[in-house]
């Protein structure tokens, strides 16, 4: 394009972060465990008891999100604060917490965008089977339901359930698998349909209960190239994406199971019990818009012939590609990208193809929920972070919306991740992604201070001139 279309008028800038990962006060106040707070974490890496202490430090953080210039900030609740063991009581100290942040959000000029649940299932419900269990589902329905009728006057977007497929496709990791699961691509399975259901319970609410409000699904949703132009290998391609992506937003929004993941499932004795009424309730509850997170695309190459593709990198791509089968599609190196610290690889393009992509398929407007680079930040002599590489990421990939809008992509806001430093699911809080350091170690929790990053000052830029300098 000679002339690429501006960001539109109201673009959401944002930033987001979820409860469990930033919040701390893990038991504060009658909040109750979560499948988090009873994981196991290696001894070398911080817990999730304290995270960044926003819990303690929300209204400093707000501040310095308005400061920022965010017009939205992406946040999840935590279940198990409202609920502490999902279900039964509500904790009014949890209902009053949130409140407090949330009217501070408000108070700054700032959109709540608010994600009912990110990971944290309450212990409780996890010990009565969790999602394999369809009293679950009833839970989520009444939780959500309850956040609707607490913050629905002062909360106007809404998200169901952040990555779901991720919690699928590696479901030990999360947490929400027992350890030990007899045929546990199965259960997950079982898993998925029973989250299915409660996403559209909580969206036929939210529509019931707030007609002015919007709700959406947030995958994590990632281009799936082939390894080569062999014609097995685009089958493969073919293959992961119907199964890694669209089988979870086809549900959302078309309300049924597409065909490629159904036979896989069926093939491999995966297939979920399912009744014609829970069909029509997928097919009831529908989103207004579409929100994902995408940090990196994925290559494949045919299961069939390990020999096709190198060996090295592979490795690498196989632990990126959970509950991979690999008769099935099997992950491979892509020699034109390069990958980030932690061998993730970098793919601004592959975003702008994943927008076009996802709008093709479902034609509902688009808001980016995560999307950011993990490093290793140094808190610099001058209590400054030089954060370039982390604004390098974030402008090439920002370009890359701005074509995709350009394409026709009807998109409405932008949140990388994250909003402030806080604990990565799984490598500690040394693995940074915010634009405010937090002043803290895996283990020394030391002040706590927050350091405006280079890469906050660049996006208040980005912010300011609505993408235009980036
Ligand atoms: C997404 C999650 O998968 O990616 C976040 O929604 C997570 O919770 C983010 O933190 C980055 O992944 P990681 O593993 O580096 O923390």
């Amino acid at each position: 394009y000679q002339t690429p279309a501006p960001f539109p008028q109201g673009f959401l800038w944002g930033a987001s972060t979820s409860a469990y990962q930033v919040e701390g006060g893990w038991n504060e106040e009658g909040k109750g465990p979560s499948v988090i707070d009873r994981a196991s974490f290696p001894p070398e890496l911080s817990d999730f008891t304290v995270t960044s202490d926003h819990y303690h430090h929300f209204a400093g953080d707000i501040a310095l999100f308005a400061e920022m210039g965010l017009k939205t900030y992406r946040f999840s609740i935590a279940w198990s604060r409202l609920f502490p063991t999902g279900e039964g009581e509500l904790n009014f100290q949890g209902v009053a917490f949130y409140r407090r942040l949330i009217d501070e959000i408000r108070r700054h000029g700032i959109e709540p965008l608010v994600t009912l649940y990110h990971f944290d299932l309450p212990w409780a419900l996890q010990q009565q089977g969790g999602w394999s269990n369809p009293r679950t589902v009833d839970a989520f329905e009444r939780f959500a339901r309850t956040a609707f009728e607490l913050y629905g006057g002062q909360v106007k977007y809404w998200l169901t359930i952040n990555e779901q497929n991720m919690m699928i496709l590696k479901g030990d990791v999360i947490g929400t698998l027992p350890p030990g699961t007899a045929n546990p691509q199965k259960t997950l399975y079982q898993q998925n349909h029973h989250m299915m259901l409660a996403q559209a319970r909580a969206m036929i609410a939210c529509h019931e209960m707030l007609p002015e409000a919007k709700i959406g699904p947030a995958p994590n949703i990632s281009c799936v190239y082939p390894a080569s132009s062999r014609p097995e290998d685009v089958i493969a391609a073919n293959n992961f994406s119907s199964i890694r992506n669209w089988l979870y937003l086809d549900l959302a929004c078309f309300g049924r199971y597409n065909a490629v993941a159904w036979s896989f499932m069926r093939e491999k004795g995966y297939l979920p019990q399912i009744t014609e009424e829970e069909m029509a309730l997928l097919q009831r509850g529908r989103p207004d818009f579409i929100a994902f997170n995408y940090y990196a695309s994925t290559t494949v190459a045919d299961g069939q012939d390990r020999g096709a593709v190198g060996q090295e990198r592979r490795e690498v791509e196989d632990q990126q590609l959970p509950g991979i089968d690999k008769s099935v599609y099997i992950g491979a190196d892509n020699p034109n990208l390069e990958h980030n610290e932690f061998g993730w690889y970098i793919d601004p393009v592959g975003f702008r193809v994943t927008c076009r992509e996802i709008y093709e398929r479902y034609r509902l407007p688009l808001i980016i929920t995560e999307n950011g680079l993990g490093a290793f930040d140094r808190l610099a002599q001058d209590n400054k972070i030089h954060d370039d590489y982390r604004i390098r990421y974030l402008s090439a990939h920002i370009r890359q919306l701005q074509l995709a809008i350009t394409d026709g992509v009807e998109l409405f806001g932008y949140c990388p991740w994250s909003a402030i430093d806080l604990v990565s699911t799984h490598q500690g809080i040394s693995k940074r992604y915010g634009f405010i350091y937090v002043n803290r170690d895996e283990h020394d929790l030391k002040d706590l201070a927050r350091y405006p990053k280079k890469s906050f000052y660049w996006y208040q830029r980005v912010i300011n001139t609505n993408g235009e300098r980036l």
